[in-house]
């Protein structure tokens, strides 16, 4: 499978949030960090702004799903707001789940795709009762928070064990990877097993965003 380029808008200018989504169409998803203060130590967006990059996504040519990262604590209070304002995928943190299980069974209720993502602290083993169940597990490369940081090299054993224990199942789950991707390092996670590469400060902050997400697809 080709690998999908998920540009994360946290990079984009909010000014100018149509002709942002506009710029990144040849993308393959749209990526959305939400974040709380609480979960991590920053304020982003909420469904609302999640709304609005719907509508944008839905003016192009081809509309791009929208996958929405969800760096909040006790994420089941607003999962029905998120995926009513337009959320395809929707990814909690296993971190901030008590009842990991019956929030992804929620998710799965609320016809969205269901995505599961960990810290770079967090072993992969906490998903071993619940990765049948999951669309998406997006193994973070930096600490969430911000965008612009430095991949975190010791997380790369984990991606691979996470694909590894994917296709040993038999599953279809795949593995996104975010933070600190750049066209000239998307070639090693893609051979750590990533399927998806999120992708913020490489791409909004190229001059050519097009190419940088091409760049990063073919690498
Ligand atoms: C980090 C966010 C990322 C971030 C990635 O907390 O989850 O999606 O925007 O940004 P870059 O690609 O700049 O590391
Ligand atoms: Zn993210």
């Amino acid at each position: 499978m080709p690998t999908l380029v998920a540009p994360s808008i946290l990079s984009a200018d909010f000014g100018r949030l149509n002709e942002e989504i506009t710029s990144i169409q040849s993308a393959d998803w749209i990526h959305v960090d939400v974040m709380d203060g609480r979960f991590v130590p920053n304020i982003t967006i909420g469904p609302l702004i999640v709304e609005a990059a719907r509508r944008a996504s839905q003016a192009l040519a081809a509309p791009l799903p929208l996958d929405v990262h969800l760096m909040i604590v006790e994420p089941d209070r607003y999962l029905a707001d998120f995926r009513k304002a337009g959320a395809d995928v929707l990814t909690v943190h296993a971190e901030a789940c008590v009842h990991l299980d019956r929030t992804v069974q929620y998710l799965h209720q609320l016809g969205a795709k269901a995505g599961v993502s960990l810290n770079p602290h967090t072993p992969e083993n906490v998903l071993d009762y619940v990765l049948d169940e999951l669309d998406v597990v997006l193994c973070m490369t930096v600490n969430p928070g911000f965008g612009g940081q430095s991949l975190i090299e010791r997380v790369f054993p984990k991606i691979e064990k996470i694909r590894r224990e994917i296709e040993r199942r038999g599953l279809k789950t795949l593995v996104e990877v975010d933070g600190g991707v750049k066209p000239d390092n998307a070639r090693r996670f893609r051979d750590a097993g990533a399927h998806v590469m999120v992708a913020g400060s490489a791409v909004f902050g190229a001059k050519d965003r097009a190419g940088a997400i091409t760049a990063i697809r073919e690498a």
